[in-house]
């Protein structure tokens, strides 16, 4: 009998929320303009040299900064594996390190393993996008990400905000 209230009262919400996100599609890495190739190349060239024993999914990141700068990084693991950082991370988390205040442009990731050799864009885990968004709301511009398959097909998200319905945001809470 609880069970069917409780049933009965979460059908009836107090209003509905729609999340639209809209992504943009490419062929091959080529369509994109002279200014996202290179941060592009830097994405692939930093996924070769990724650290990854463990799992042997290599992913790589790279950040184009205002000042002109690609920022990489790469998944780094460890034998205590929770210890390991994804790539999108460990980029941005650079970018941070290295060049607080230096607002960016865009950002870039892709991966590739074994079995991971064609099919969709790699698209980044929940906990790099909360962490990808704190730089996008510091800045408070947004910031595309190009996500890009083995094979050099790029899904384009308008901002990291998308990837993320809902996210947690700090400011007024504590
Ligand atoms: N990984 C990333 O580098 N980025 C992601 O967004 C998801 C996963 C890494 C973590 C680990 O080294 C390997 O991929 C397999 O999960």
């Amino acid at each position: 009998m609880q069970w069917l209230l409780f049933i009965a009262n979460h059908t009836l919400p107090m209003e509905k929320l729609t999340v639209t996100c809209s992504f943009e599609r490419f062929a091959s890495r080529d369509q994109l303009n002279q200014t996202i190739q290179p941060m592009l190349d830097a994405c692939v060239d930093a996924m070769h040299r990724a650290y990854a024993p463990y799992s042997s999914f290599r992913v790589g990141a790279a950040i184009l900064l205002e000042n002109g700068v690609i920022v990489q990084g790469n998944n780094q693991e460890n034998a205590a594996y929770p210890s390991g950082l994804c790539a999108e991370r460990i980029a941005f988390f650079a970018a941070g390190a290295n060049y607080p205040g230096v607002r960016i442009m865009a950002a870039s990731v892709t991966a590739s393993s074994a079995q991971y050799t064609e099919g969709d864009p790699v698209t980044p885990c929940g906990g790099c996008r909360q962490c990808m968004l704190e730089y996008e709301l510091k800045q408070d511009a947004d910031i595309p990400l190009y996500m890009m398959s083995p094979s050099g097909e790029v899904t384009m998200s308008p901002s990291i905000k998308q990837l993320l319905p809902l996210f947690f945001e700090s400011k007024g809470k504590f």
